[in-house]
């Protein structure tokens, strides 16, 4: 078993063994979380901070809740009333809360290489929760445990990954995760939010969602990032949803039992079908949720063990 990271800033520097490693520690939080007492010591006496400059629901609670589960001292702060508001600098910011010694920094900010920039500056170990439209490696962490057990495995898979892939950082830490596992990705959807040069990084490109979908074993939604658009992407979300929107009909074109995947928020009758996103036989959007507690709460235990020198 290893995992040497000092950080996880991305899923870019992992080797499929630390991967590995970590979705297995990550399956036995998952029947920690299932049993009546959800605890651990494994975090006993360390410090977890949450920065998270953007908002968040699934992330931030997922990481304080799995900080708390593991016996940290978990703070989140809050940017809103921060002395950001004042004009102070990230790492500023950072250099300050540094000073309190915390073990654990989570981070979240809308520009991408920000939480790498800060992670140079501090001593405690720091967890990307998403920069930019760069990587939100434990998305795609929870994401991979979550095909992992409903396909009972993680490689030779077909996967479609469809929708906004161009403001997507769960779609860049996605193609990288999966590509490392040696699965065949293909991204669907207009060629104004996917650019030829994701054929680039190995996978196939389809501008028609039947196609794009047809035989896949997993079919992943993302959603319609309005607030990264300063133009014309879509003619209008009807058009939009009548092209590219997952519904039963374009779904029937994908293995029978397909799963169907969408990290949240979602756009619902957008991206994809409410009927859809709610059907229990097809959809594992909750099960993505769980995963994502017991994915935080294994990142956080492997780095704490490498911060202690006891490393997996
Ligand atoms: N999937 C995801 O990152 O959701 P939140 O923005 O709610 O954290």
């Amino acid at each position: 078993m290893t995992f040497r990271a000092r950080h996880l800033l991305g899923i870019e520097p992992l080797h499929p063994v630390e991967i590995t490693t970590l979705l297995d520690l990550a399956d036995s939080y998952v029947d920690l979380n299932r049993g009546s007492a959800k605890h651990s010591d494994a975090l006993a006496g360390l410090t977890q901070i949450n920065m998270f400059f953007e908002n968040s629901t699934r992330t931030q609670a997922s990481f304080e809740l799995a900080g708390k589960r593991l016996g940290a001292d978990v703070m989140n702060m809050a940017m809103q009333a921060s002395s950001i508001k004042k004009g102070e600098t990230l790492i500023d910011t950072a250099l300050t809360l540094n000073a309190m010694h915390p073990d654990l920094l989570v981070v979240r900010h809308p520009h991408s290489g920000a939480v790498d920039l800060l992670a140079q500056k501090v001593n405690c170990a720091v967890l990307n929760a998403g920069d930019g439209r760069h990587e939100h490696p434990t998305q795609a962490l929870l994401d991979a445990l979550t095909i992992r057990r409903a396909k009972g495995r993680l490689h030779r898979l077909n996967i479609a990954i469809c929708g906004d892939i161009a403001h997507s950082r769960v779609a860049r830490s996605n193609i990288l995760l999966l590509h490392k596992m040696e699965n065949r990705i293909r991204l669907v959807g207009p060629p104004t939010l996917v650019p030829s040069a994701f054929g680039e990084l190995g996978c196939e490109v389809y501008g028609d969602m039947r196609e794009g979908i047809e035989g896949c074993d997993v079919v992943m939604m993302l959603r319609l990032q309005k607030e990264r658009m300063d133009g014309g992407f879509i003619p209008s979300e009807r058009e939009y949803y009548h092209r590219f929107g997952l519904d039963a009909e374009k779904l029937s074109f994908a293995k029978d039992d397909a799963i169907v995947m969408h990290p949240g928020p979602m756009n619902r009758g957008v991206e994809i079908d409410g009927v859809i996103a709610d059907d229990i036989n097809r959809s594992v959007i909750q099960e993505q949720v769980e995963m994502g507690v017991a994915v935080r709460m294994a990142a956080m235990d492997l780095l704490a063990r490498n911060l202690r020198g006891e490393g997996a």
